[in-house]
């Protein structure tokens, strides 16, 4: 890699070498070792598999390629020797045609594209590049409509990555033809969203609501909901859409939006959906981890519904015996990345097919048709597991033997130990998430909030939820970072009057929200408060962050914390 990269300078940057054929003999030795790096580099990516086969299956879409680059800039990192130069500096580099250009749309003739005018020999790059060979698509082109797509591309490292492969400048006139053809935005008919979403990310597009708005209601309105995308939102005619379910004896069972709506009967389930990622960004703090940096409200309740997918499968020929043979059930969205792959997960089949598991596909959200963002005009809301299993825009559904074989199923939304990094990382080697672990944040005060001494006392309000529907039986809340603690209040309706509904054992799939008002600490000038939950499994949330940290910083649940400050009145002192 680090030879790879000297060499790339050498001829790179060499007055005569911005032709491949062209290697002045002063590097052509170079240029051998050169092969024979990158393919040490392929060998390294046989050996090390997991590490790159997570990010080939990438497929360059959402997180995948935030991990992907992620992990490209983090080898590049440890090969501390890169030249950079930006692509602003255009040097007195050759020009070319888009003819010339076009002519290397392979290994053999070497892999050329052009970005914003420069024209990059990226050949050596294809056996690096961690969504596989997916960049040969823009080969002998533009790659401005698939960093369109994939705008995770446009940040500044991507950029300087490429620019270490500039080779030639794009002539005025072709440069001219490309800006006048129209790239189209794939993002350009997303959904509009309510301006109060604090925004991950926009293309795709990923947000979610300020905290002290989100415990103010226990079912979540759905314009704030999280959002999590991966791609762009698939414009879906309901007057067409079809769900497909295979996998079963009676062959392909095809239903229409009004068939699933009016062949099965209509069941109402309110599940809390999480993100995997959720509180990511504490974990951030303690070390860097790869992934969108989501606050604490990338959890939200509501109401769906929709058939029962047990329903749907015995109608698609399901029998008891099918435990025989199947284990999992998969599914497939119809968001879907340029190469027409889909975002796809799994889940057991025991789940899918339990009666009291109450898998829905979804096609309304807290009473009214299912949001674009939330998977219009059908989604999977699967209860007690994490958000990612809970796929949008659903298209198919697969009973198979195999767990599905998608990039997020296999290759993200995995747990390691703190131990594990980007050198080490075996993604075969842990299990897809499933069932979430207990889970609770204070959504007021916010950090660093001032209050005055003559208020007396504080409010606390938060959420706590648990996965695998395990019900939330307790909150507790300290105002001295965890010495002392108190019982905080549960509410797990919208007016919290009693009666309180209770869950059926292992159906609690909403979160309860809790409240605690405690008088100021007569002494305290500042206030670390706390909170942490408990299950009915007695399940309890690990105090700290480190023990728990990974390197995609997911499942980060530690006892949550914020601080307060107390400001005294001068005028009593
Ligand atoms: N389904 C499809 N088809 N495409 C997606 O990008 N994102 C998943 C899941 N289902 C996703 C999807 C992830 S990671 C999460 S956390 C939830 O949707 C988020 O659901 P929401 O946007 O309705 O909150």
């Amino acid at each position: 890699m680090l030879l790879l990269r000297r060499c790339h300078s050498l001829t790179r940057f060499g007055p005569l070498n911005t032709q491949r054929h062209q290697v002045a003999p002063g590097v052509a030795s170079c240029a051998a070792r050169l092969w024979s790096s990158s393919e040490d580099q392929r060998s390294h990516q046989r050996t090390h598999g997991p590490s790159w086969r997570h990010a080939l299956a990438g497929l360059l879409a959402g997180t995948g390629a935030v991990l992907a680059y992620g992990l490209h800039h983090h080898k590049a990192e440890q090969a501390n020797t890169i030249r950079v130069q930006t692509i602003e500096n255009t040097s007195a580099l050759p020009t070319f045609t888009q003819e010339e250009v076009t002519r290397h749309r392979s290994l053999q003739d070497g892999v050329w594209v052009t970005y914003k005018g420069g024209v990059y020999d990226i050949t050596e790059f294809v056996a690096m590049h961690p969504g596989g060979d997916k960049i040969l698509l823009a080969a002998g082109g533009d790659l401005e409509p698939f960093w369109a797509l994939y705008a995770v591309h446009k940040q500044e490292h991507v950029l300087e990555i490429l620019s270490e492969y500039k080779v030639g400048e794009l002539s005025a006139e072709d440069l001219k033809k490309q800006q006048a053809v129209q790239t189209s935005d794939p993002y350009s008919s997303d959904p509009k969203r309510h301006p109060v979403l604090r925004i991950n990310s926009l293309k795709p597009f990923n947000a979610e609501p300020p905290p002290e708005i989100l415990s103010d209601s226990f079912i979540t309105p759905s314009a704030i909901f999280f959002k999590r995308n991966h791609l762009p939102v698939p414009q879906v005619d309901p007057a067409s859409y079809e769900l497909h379910v295979a996998g079963l004896h009676g062959g392909v069972l095809s239903l229409s939006l009004e068939e699933l709506k009016t062949r099965f009967p209509k069941h109402t389930v309110t599940a809390t959906l999480q993100c995997a990622g959720n509180r990511r960004s504490e974990m951030n703090k303690v070390k860097q981890v790869k992934g969108l940096n989501w606050g604490i409200a990338a959890i939200s309740n509501a109401t769906w519904s929709g058939a029962r997918l047990r329903d749907v499968l015995l109608a698609a020929g399901y029998r008891p015996d099918v435990a025989q043979w199947a284990s999992h059930v998969h599914f497939e969205g119809l968001d879907k990345d340029a190469t027409g792959t889909a975002y796809a997960a799994s889940i057991p089949l025991n789940k899918a097919v339990s009666e009291e598991g109450d898998v829905l596909l979804a096609y309304e959200m807290n009473g009214e048709d299912l949001p674009a963002d939330h998977g219009y005009p059908v989604r999977v809301v699967v209860p007690g597991i994490v958000g990612a299993r809970n796929v949008k825009w659903l298209g198919k559904i697969i009973v198979s033997a195999e767990e599905s074989t998608s990039h997020w199923q296999q290759n993200d939304y995995k747990g390691f130990s703190p131990g594990t990094d980007w050198d080490n990382v075996d993604f075969k080697s842990a299990p897809a998430i499933q069932e979430l672990p207990i889970q609770s944040a204070i959504t007021t005060p916010a950090d660093g909030t001032v209050v005055d001494r003559s208020v007396n006392e504080l409010t606390v309000k938060g959420y706590a939820w648990s996965g695998g529907g395990r019900e939330v039986v307790r909150v507790d809340v300290s105002l001295d970072g965890g010495k002392t603690w108190q019982v905080a209040q549960l509410r797990s309706s919208e007016t919290g009057q009693a009666p309180e509904p209770s869950p059926p054992l292992g159906r609690a799939w909403a979160w309860k929200l809790w409240e605690i008002t405690a008088p100021l600490p007569p002494e305290a000038q500042e206030l670390e408060i706390v909170c942490k939950a408990v299950d009915n499994s007695y399940n309890m949330q690990p105090d700290t962050i480190p023990p728990i940290w990974n390197l995609r910083g997911v499942l980060s649940n530690a006892w949550h914390r914020v601080k307060v400050k107390i400001n005294e009145d001068e005028s009593k002192k």
